[in-house]
């Protein structure tokens, strides 16, 4: 799929004031600095669509593009930023709370971890309360040119290996980077099947 259009439509911190549901909408999460804003540049090869900062904490709100005038990439808060206060925190958690769990056009959810670390507490708990509300999720793997084929291999293998002891399934995984634009085709596509069923 090519990406002709995209356009940012709106920052919320409302998730009732996003745009009206009326196309499909995939978001991408993660932990604070994983890259999630980067990865939608990167998808749209828009440089400066979306905020990026090497600071965690950036982006703070919902954000909405519209790409191809037909389908919503959502670039949303990080989480488990430690640094942040902890009421600012539990107002961003509570705000994606909702957002995931109200929003009735969002197809897919986009997962995003760094592979060059151990699966983190966090990222699995994440995964676990999306599987225990039936919300679709794919993992993304991020920064992954940094590492050896040989690493990225391995990280994919210890999120199966991790996952398998609870899940009997497991969720579309893509290796990515915004650097080098690995990755790209592979998520288009994905997204462009959703976008026809
Ligand atoms: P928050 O909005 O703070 O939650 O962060 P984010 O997940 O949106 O991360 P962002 O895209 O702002 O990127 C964080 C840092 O990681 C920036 O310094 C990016 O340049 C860097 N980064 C993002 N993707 C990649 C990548 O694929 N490779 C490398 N080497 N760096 C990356
Ligand atoms: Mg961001």
């Amino acid at each position: 799929m090519e990406v002709k259009q995209a356009e940012f439509v709106m920052s919320n911190s409302d998730p009732a004031r996003c745009p009206k549901p009326d196309r499909p909408e995939y978001a991408f999460i993660g932990r604070s600095n994983v890259g999630k804003s980067s990865l939608i540049n990167m998808l749209t090869t828009r440089h400066k669509l979306a905020k990026t900062s090497q600071t965690p904490g950036k982006t703070q709100l919902i954000n909405h593009f519209l790409i191809n005038s037909d389908w919503y990439l959502v670039d949303l808060p990080g989480y488990g930023f430690a640094k942040a206060p902890q009421r600012e925190r539990e107002k961003w958690e509570r705000m994606i709370d909702s957002y995931l769990t109200n929003r009735s056009n969002l197809i897919c959810t986009f997962v995003l971890v760094d592979g060059r670390i151990e699966p983190q507490r966090i990222d699995l708990e994440f995964m676990e309360r999306m599987g225990e509300r039936g919300l679709p999720f794919a993992i993304i793997f991020t920064k992954t040119e940094k590492s050896s084929t040989n690493a990225v291999q391995q990280a994919v293998k210890r999120y199966e290996q991790t996952l398998l002891k609870t899940w009997e399934e497991l969720p579309p995984m893509f290796i990515s980077s915004s650097v080098s634009g690995r990755g790209r085709d592979e998520i288009l596509v994905y997204i462009d099947q959703l976008n026809k069923e």
